[in-house]
């Protein structure tokens, strides 16, 4: 039987998402920000998020998939689906619901960057640090856990899980 053990309630979530819409609110003041969710775990994070930039801002959506993560042989990543918005000389910020190996985000970043955005940082719920194999940092965290598989609030085990509030560790 597998086993779900708390790790972060829905008030734990939603006081750290208004920190971090509060400090993003503050950095892009008058800047061009527009904030692309990585689909899908970051659907929920994000829909929630953005309801607290107190500032102008426009949102799209990329999909990635890796391959070779179970072996992490080669670690390629392919873009599903590229933004639609235009990003020449725009403030992105990545929002991810998870790094783990941070290898989906350095490809991300520099598919971005050679988009012709001014800057690219990154907004991540949770920055999960034991199989980190990139120099990839995470500007904006909501949380940090040392290891495990995670899921609900968007993080999925097998595209379950999404729809739980609270995020928790799974044990199969
Ligand atoms: P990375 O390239 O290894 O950093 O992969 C990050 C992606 O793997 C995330 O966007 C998630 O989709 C998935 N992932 C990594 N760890 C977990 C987890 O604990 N639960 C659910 N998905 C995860
Ligand atoms: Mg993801």
């Amino acid at each position: 039987m597998s086993e779900f053990i708390p790790v972060l309630t829905q008030k734990e979530i939603a006081k750290r998402v208004v920190e971090v819409a509060d400090a993003i609110s503050t950095d892009y003041r008058d800047r061009d920000l527009i904030l692309i969710g990585i689909l899908k775990g970051a659907f929920v994070f994000l829909a929630d998020l953005i309801r607290h930039i107190s500032i102008p801002v426009k949102v799209d959506f990329m999909c990635a998939s890796s391959y070779g993560r179970s072996t992490s042989s080669s670690g390629r990543v392919k873009i599903i689906k590229d933004v639609d918005l235009d990003l020449k000389n725009k403030d992105v910020v990545i929002v991810e619901d998870i790094v783990d190996t941070g290898i989906t985000l350095t490809h991300l970043v520099a598919h971005l960057k050679s988009s012709g955005a001014a800057s690219v940082r990154i907004c991540a719920l949770i920055d999960k640090q034991e199989r980190r194999q990139t120099e990839i940092v995470a500007d904006y965290v909501c949380h940090s856990v040392e290891k495990g598989f995670l899921v609900g609030y968007g993080l999925d085990y097998a595209e379950f899980h999404r729809n739980l509030p609270e995020v928790y560790h799974l044990k199969l």
